[in-house]
């Protein structure tokens, strides 16, 4: 018997279907069907990591309700949706450095529907990452998980399912983790969330997912133009953008959200003109990267994804789903468009900072700002303090990105990642080493590439991040030390091609 149908026929046995591999092995175990050499989530070897983050021994409780929800946008936009709590996004989470984090996730999704929740960006141990069925069986309808674990890095994240495109419904958060010993000198702070939104308003993700997956290829390259007829609802042709080097992304969304407000209903920051403000921004998007300006500003660049750079002055930004990046504003006296333009897709999401009189500016605004000095990342520079310190790579991995629209067959090295199987290509890493891959996108699209547990650094000295930007036809190569045993998903951060199978496991070998 192969191992998937070993999998398979285990979980059967148990009569618990996607259930996952906990349930099919004792813990302490290599997970998984075929690897047993491979760290499990619930090894000895993630306790004993653990054990080392420094922790404040406080603990910050909370609960989670995953459940259907009428949201309110603004601008009259009601969509019904999945939330947490009644609210997308849902209620920020804050913890100071060394807390541990005890969140009580419910699952009162309908039609029998699992969940999880994934603390994106968080280096944590690995069997409370959220991933079923690697990490943890999935939290099954009417069932509750606690997750608990120490944060032991500061720095701005979110959370979000990690089940299906869940991603892309109302389910995800701002995690901000504060340092007591901060350095950075600022009066307020404000978390700017980005979100695509098309749920409950022309259809589900899941209804996304099932068009997109039809692919391009019983249309032919010739039957383009007959698209119209072939009933395409959702997917969106013609997205350019030379920033990402072509295709700007596969989905037409009726709203782009900052901090879930509609453009024409914006969110607005009120603060006193010559503060000094540190911008929280947050792509949770399903498949849009948004160029951010704020009008009339420079900004300054401190962090992404977390981790410090070097600062850096830019008029605007360019942030993928699920990066993150925080920057510095002093504050001019008027009122200003927040501007999160939808890169490539001719659309933009919208809030307001106001200090003082003036009248609000068109939903459609493009500051100048948008099209100034833009740094993406692999231009900046880590931090002195958190670059990696020099050692010479002990393994290198190749990553190569595959698959395309024809087929909509994301995959890594040429195979479509399957979650009943995650064992069956992993990445193999040992503890101590430090890690190379080198992303090699041989797609016509970009991908956020996303690692969990971990934070590598780009080249040799650019800066820490967990998801980065790898451009079409181009290499990009990272640098990470294996200091966290366990399972780790290796993605891109579409969901649409996540889910499709641009994903792996990055594992780690009993050693
Ligand atoms: Cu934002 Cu695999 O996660
Ligand atoms: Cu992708």
């Amino acid at each position: 018997m192969n191992s998937i149908n070993r999998r398979h026929a285990l979980l059967a046995g148990l009569g618990i279907a996607g259930a996952g591999a906990l349930a099919a092995c004792s813990p302490g175990s290599g997970s998984g069907s075929g690897n047993s050499a491979l760290v499990g989530p619930s090894g000895s070897a993630v306790a004993a990591a653990e054990k080392k983050r420094t922790s404040t021994g406080r603990q910050q409780k909370l609960t989670l309700t995953a459940a259907p929800a009428m949201i309110d946008l603004g601008g009259g936009v009601m969509p019904r949706t999945w939330a947490f709590d009644g609210r997308a996004p849902g209620k920020e989470v804050r913890l100071s450095v060394g807390d541990t984090l005890v969140a009580e996730l419910t699952n009162q999704l309908p039609d029998k529907t699992s969940t999880s929740i994934h603390w994106h960006g968080i280096a944590l141990r690995d069997d409370m990452d959220g991933v079923p069925p690697t990490t943890q069986a999935a939290v099954r309808a009417g069932s509750t998980f606690t997750y608990r674990f120490i944060a032991d890095a500061p720095g701005t994240y979110f959370f979000h399912p990690h089940v299906g495109v869940q991603l892309d419904r109302g389910l995800y958060a701002p995690l901000i983790v504060e340092d007591p010993k901060e350095t950075l000198d600022y009066d307020d702070e404000w978390v700017v969330l980005l979100d695509d939104w098309v749920d409950g308003v022309t259809g589900t993700p899941d209804e996304v997912f099932a068009e997109l997956k039809q692919g391009m290829g019983g249309m032919g390259m010739d039957g383009m133009e007959d698209m119209g007829g072939m009933s395409m609802k959702f997917m969106l042709m013609g997205a350019e953008s030379d920033l990402l080097g072509g295709d700007a992304g596969d989905v037409k969304y009726p709203y782009h959200l900052v901090n879930g407000r509609v453009a024409t209903d914006p969110n607005v920051y009120s603060g006193k003109p010559g503060k000094k403000v540190r911008l929280r921004i947050i792509n949770a998007g399903g498949d849009t990267a948004y160029r951010v300006a704020l009008g009339g500003h420079k900004l300054t660049i401190t962090h992404t994804d977390g981790f410090p750079v070097r600062h850096q002055e830019v008029d605007a930004l360019l942030v993928g789903m699920g990066e993150r990046y925080d920057v510095l504003v002093t504050l001019a006296d008027g009122v200003f468009p927040l501007v999160a333009l939808a890169e490539g897709k001719n659309a933009n999401g919208l809030a307001l900072v106001r200090t003082g009189s003036g009248s609000a500016p068109k939903a459609t605004v493009r500051p100048k700002e948008l099209d100034g000095v833009i740094m993406t990342a692999s231009q900046l520079r880590a931090a002195d303090g958190v670059r990696l310190t020099s050692a010479k790579t002990d393994v290198t991995h190749r990553i190569k990105l595959t698959g395309g629209m024809h087929k909509y067959n994301w995959g890594i090295n040429g195979t479509p990642f399957d979650m009943n199987d995650p064992d069956a290509h992993p990445i193999l890493v040992e503890e101590g080493q430090r890690v190379r891959l080198d992303f090699v996108n041989d797609t016509d699209m970009w991908h956020p590439m996303h690692l969990h547990g971990h934070t590598y650094q780009l080249g040799a000295s650019g800066p820490r991040k967990d998801t980065a930007i790898v451009l079409p036809k181009r290499k990009l190569s990272v640098f990470f030390d294996a200091d966290n045993p366990g399972q780790w998903m290796l993605h891109c951060h579409n969901a649409y091609h996540g889910e499709a199978g641009m994903m792996a496991n990055v594992a780690y070998r009993e050693n």
